[in-house]
């Protein structure tokens, strides 16, 4: 499938938002290691959800999807079942390295595997800590998928860990924090940079303690790792988190509604910045300023934004975003931020080309490791719609001239990558088509749809 994109008319309307994907993989799986019946709402129904609720059911965990609620029998943390065959996790990472750290914590024998995509993606940063707890855990000679993990000897815990994350990860973070409720004791992970905190902010919910710390209990005995798949990045704003897990050793069940997916929102936010004359309203979206970081960036280069929480959900930020036509001006982007929108470098980049000035992003090589090599396949795709974009080791440099004149592109199989291309189209000299758009339905199925409902010129074509 293909997206036709033409200028548009200004963006003009309200809008609300797919269930935010984080939240979503989160909520699927802890809501299967609770006890008792959970409930999600706005649960984002997806290309990255279904193999990880297929996943579920091969583990003998019963759910019902009635539109994008999720219902889900929670089988504890011991309860789930071998799985007959490899689970399939798809396209996503996210999906592996939390159902990783969930099979670890209950306990069984299982293969995690998935695309040809996902077999690329460096799972060492798992495998590393996982197996300094006592996780039997087997990989690829490259320490890629599949992964197989070798059940616990009945009766046993795995070893309390105290671990520093060489690379500022939720995924990891997540994964070690699932595997740690099946810990004989407290364990303490160390981030170089505070990364997503969903994870935590679910476990508090559920009843379980995790604590930020100001310092480790005991610095020089937390493990540090590096390798060529994770070269140890210079920490800044370290983060330190406790979790003991429960002396029940049991999770109270979710009844959440999930707030809008702040990085789809990002898209939209961008396509009314460069569109002339728009103006749009997105409502109930996550604001966690762990999530946020391209809002102080779109705000620095001159972006016309109102952002208001209304609410706290469930621990976490919500509440509205106005977005207005801007002119924008280039920007300096270091690594403390780019954790805090690592997801965003596509439609900043877009943004950036809109801008005028010089946009440099440092301190993102993160970006080389995910669904495509985000820094290498963006600037390509970019310079193939006519924009100045040069690759550096961590990041890019973006020579903004305020226009973009327009293209055929590619996805490299990435769905923000897609949607960031095709938002470029929205006020391009000439067309923009994106090739190998399937993909976007991955995280945001309704982004034509919703991208129509606001005005824009942009069409499917097989
Ligand atoms: C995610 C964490 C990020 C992000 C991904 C979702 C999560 O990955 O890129 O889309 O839900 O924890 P890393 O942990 O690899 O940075």
């Amino acid at each position: 499938m293909k997206l036709v994109v033409t200028p548009s008319h200004p963006l003009v309307g309200q809008t609300s938002l797919p269930g935010d994907k984080s939240l979503s993989h989160r909520a699927a799986i802890l809501a299967a290691l609770a006890e008792g019946e959970s409930r999600v709402e706005n649960f984002l129904v997806g290309g990255v959800t279904r193999p990880l609720l297929n996943a579920l059911t091969s583990l003998g965990v019963a759910w019902a999807l009635h539109r994008d609620t999720l219902m889900i029998s929670g089988a504890g943390l011991r309860g789930f079942q071998t799985p007959a065959a490899a689970l399939d996790c798809g396209n996503s990472a996210t999906t592996m390295r939390l159902l990783a750290g969930a099979l670890a914590a209950g306990g069984i024998s299982a293969t995690l595997d998935g695309s040809p995509g996902l077999r690329r993606r460096p799972m060492r940063r798992i495998i590393t800590p996982l197996r300094a707890m006592g996780v039997q855990i087997t990989a690829s000679p490259q320490d890629t998928a599949p992964l197989h993990l070798t059940a616990r000897p009945a009766g046993q815990w795995y070893k309390a860990l105290e671990y520093t994350l060489p690379v500022a990860s939720a995924q990891v973070k997540s994964c070690l924090l699932l595997a740690a409720l099946a810990a004989d004791g407290p364990s303490i992970l160390g981030e170089p940079v505070a990364s997503r905190d969903h994870t935590e902010r679910m476990l508090r919910s559920m009843g379980v303690s995790v604590e930020t710390l100001a310092s480790p209990l005991s610095p020089e005995r937390l493990l540090k790792t590096g390798s060529p798949q994770d070269p140890i990045e210079p920490p800044k704003l370290q983060n330190y988190i406790r979790i003991t897990p429960p002396a029940s050793r049991r999770l109270q069940p979710l009844n959440l509604c999930l707030p809008g997916d702040i990085s789809s929102a990002a898209f939209l936010i961008v396509a009314a910045l460069i569109t002339p004359g728009s103006e749009i309203a997105l409502q109930e979206v996550l604001l966690n300023p762990t999530r946020s970081g391209l809002l102080d960036v779109l705000l620095e280069m001159g972006a016309d934004l109102s952002i208001r929480v209304t609410e706290e959900r469930h621990g976490e930020p919500v509440g509205n975003i106005l977005a207005r036509y801007s002119r924008l001006h280039g920007v300096e982007v270091d690594g403390c931020v780019a954790v805090r929108m690592i997801d965003e470098f596509p439609i900043l980049a877009v943004a950036a080309a809109y801008a005028t000035g010089k946009t440099v992003v440092r301190g993102a090589g993160e970006l080389r490791y995910k669904e495509s090599d985000r820094i290498a396949a963006l600037c390509q795709e970019l310079r193939a719609l006519g924009v100045e974009a040069l690759e550096t080791v961590d990041g890019f440099i973006i020579h903004g001239k305020g226009y973009v004149p327009g293209g055929e592109v590619q996805s490299h199989a990435d769905h923000r990558l897609a949607m960031a291309l095709a938002v470029a189209g929205l006020a391009s000299r000439q067309r923009v088509v994106v090739h190998q758009a399937q993909w976007i339905d991955e995280s945001f199925p309704a982004f034509v749809p919703t991208l129509q409902s606001l005005g824009a010129s942009v069409r499917q074509e097989a």
